[in-house]
């Protein structure tokens, strides 16, 4: 399926998409990155980059589960703090600061790459990476996620990293040594995958590589289900809910 039919697909087809009115995070608009001419209407491109073309052009997208939906794993307490208070307080705050400017008019994914070329807008940087950032991670979980998987993905997996525990390995050393707050990725680069980490705000949409998971290890994703026990968090990331099927789209 093309990228534009899969798209068109998802949005006819999702009465939830539809009466959102916000972004449905589907990994397309994710993997859009590379070919924003695919999003020539505009209708379509506000709805891809969490624009609703009124006076707050940016929305908090929509969870692509509810917010009780992951617990155990990641309780409602947390989801009402990191998805309610954090997630939106980045989208509050990004609506401030580009209130007035051209800025306004861009879209996320434009305004994230002009203002991290522009050190004097590192504010906004900070606030739209962290939109877009979540928005990824809230799409990189699902309920009864995470293990092995299947596939193509699993063998995309053993090809590149020799297996999938060393996969795991690898995964959970960068979350581990990203020092302070951040993220660990798995990206496409190359046509390989790797994994990579960033500090604070920074995202692979910045560099070259595609983007296909990943699991923030700010504190404020696990301190109030595990306290300080980051590894205990990231083994339950893996094991209980990373999104394989939204990696498997992401490669396509
Ligand atoms: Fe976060």
């Amino acid at each position: 399926m093309s990228k534009r039919k899969f798209i068109k697909n998802t949005l006819l087809s999702s009465a939830f998409l539809l009466s959102a009115c916000t972004v449905k995070a589907s990994a397309k608009l994710f993997a859009f990155k590379k070919n924003e001419e695919n999003l020539s209407s505009p209708k379509l491109n506000n709805k891809l980059n969490n624009k609703t073309g009124a006076t707050m052009p940016f929305e908090l997208p929509k969870l692509p589960y509810e917010k009780n939906a992951l617990a155990p794993h990641i309780s409602e307490n947390t989801m009402n703090f990191h998805y309610g208070k954090h997630h939106q307080a980045y989208v509050t705050n990004l609506n401030n600061l580009v209130a007035g400017t051209d800025l306004a008019e861009k879209s996320l994914e434009e305004v994230i790459k002009i203002s991290h070329a522009d050190k004097t807008k590192a504010g906004i940087f900070n606030n739209s990476a962290q939109v877009w950032n979540h928005t990824f991670y809230w799409n990189s979980m699902k309920p009864n996620g995470g293990g092995k998987p299947s596939g193509e993905v699993l063998q995309k997996i053993e090809a590149d990293f020799g297996s999938y525990e060393n996969f795991v390995t690898e995964f959970k050393n960068a979350g581990a040594t990203q020092f302070g707050s951040g993220w660990a990725w798995l990206v496409l680069e190359d046509g390989k995958l790797k994994i990579t980490k960033t500090g604070n705000a920074e995202t692979p949409l910045t560099t070259n590589a595609t983007p296909l998971m990943t699991m923030d290890v700010w504190e404020h994703a696990y301190y109030l289900d595990y306290q300080n026990a980051r590894p205990t968090y990231m083994d339950t990331f893996l094991n209980h809910l990373v999104n394989w099927d939204f990696v498997s789209e992401n490669l396509k």
